[in-house]
């Protein structure tokens, strides 16, 4: 191992964003993603279309994570990849990549959960304060609502998740029936900037412990639109601002009702987020204003929210530290449990 600390190139390749970094120590050297706007046409992400496009984008991506760190292959300690959860065909890409280049190269090869690295991002160098443990991370995707107790970086517990819909996928469903284009995530908060969060309200699930259901907001939003589109053929036009800002805030209280019911319940001082939807600017506002009641929060960089190969090397540099290596003969699941 290097002086400053093992040197890990790690691959995310589980949805539809091929990505590769370099870590030293808890410090990223690179971080390149390479978003894939093929699926923007058809609505939502498209599994053989995502393999065939992480297959023409790997080599590029890592050719420019290695280019930018300015090392060489040879001083690297460690391959590490995303093993699961995610889709098949495209775990497989960055997988298949991975043990290649560490056959290669001689080095071990470490395996990543995606939704564990997620969390994990809050641990990386980039010179702001990190949580301490144990510490609460609501963990908000396109595929996964989660409340998880973080008790060591190795050591995740789910205390409560969806039992349906993710947050991300709501946001991306709301979007459509209101015609805003695939991944409506980023583009529903864009508009709720200029809209009245308050204007319209919509029923809260009534959901057992710290789950979340997210099919009946989709529900009840899409009858919502029904109705007044039937009153008003202009509705949407003429509101969009409004019914993004409600509904966003909507999913927002919903999110974090519960989130500080488990902190108060388990007197967790420590809040973070995670995963796409931390990129919502409700989300990390009202998080924020927690601060007041005596919260410590933290909230992910922009670089680290969404899909990035980041989270994979910082999750890769705890087990390595760990001494917890892969094999060759790992295969990617779909399906990983944290
Ligand atoms: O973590 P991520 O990049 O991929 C998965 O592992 O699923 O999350 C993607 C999800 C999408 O549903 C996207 O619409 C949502 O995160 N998202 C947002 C925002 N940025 C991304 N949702 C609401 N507001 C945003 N600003
Ligand atoms: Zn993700």
């Amino acid at each position: 191992m290097q002086q400053n600390g093992p040197i890990i190139l790690a691959i995310e390749s589980s949805c539809d964003e091929t990505s590769a970094a370099v870590i030293q120590k808890r410090k990223i050297l690179a971080n390149i993603t390479s978003s894939q706007a093929i699926h923007e046409q058809y609505g939502g992400v498209v599994p053989e279309l995502a393999s065939r496009a992480h297959l023409q984008n790997i080599v590029p991506v890592v050719n420019a994570a290695i280019e930018k760190s300015k090392l060489n292959l040879s001083a690297l300690d460690a391959i590490a990849y995303t093993r699961g959860p995610g889709l098949l065909g495209a775990l497989l890409v960055g997988t298949s990549f991975a043990k290649g280049l560490a056959l290669s190269l001689g080095k071990p090869l470490i395996e990543v959960n995606h939704m564990q690295a997620h969390i994990l991002a809050h641990l990386i160098d980039n010179g702001s304060e990190t949580p301490e443990f144990p510490f609460l991370c609501l963990t908000v995707s396109g595929g996964h609502t989660q409340i998880v107790l973080v008790k060591s970086p190795l050591e995740q517990s789910i205390l409560g998740e969806t039992i349906d819909d993710a947050a991300g996928e709501a946001f991306d469903k709301v979007a459509k029936t209101i015609g805003i284009p695939y991944p409506g995530g980023p583009l529903v908060d864009n508009w709720a900037k200029e809209g009245n969060p308050n204007r319209f309200k919509f029923p809260y699930p009534q959901i057992h412990h710290y789950n979340y259901s997210f099919s009946g907001i989709k529900t009840s939003f899409l009858y919502f639109i029904q109705n007044n589109l039937k009153e008003d053929s202009q509705f949407v036009a003429n509101n969009k601002a409004d019914i993004c800002a409600s509904i966003q805030n909507h999913i927002v209280s919903y999110l974090l009702t519960k989130f500080l019911k488990a902190a108060k319940d388990l007197k967790i001082k420590q809040l973070a987020i995670a995963g796409g939807v931390s990129a919502n600017s409700e989300l990390r506002q009202q998080l924020f204003e927690l601060k007041n009641k005596g919260y410590k929060v933290f909230i992910p960089a922009f670089e680290y929210c969404t899909d990035n190969a980041g989270m994979i090397a910082i999750a890769a540099h705890f087990k390595f530290l760990n001494g917890d290596f892969s094999n060759q003969s790992a295969t990617p699941l779909a399906r990983m449990p944290l």
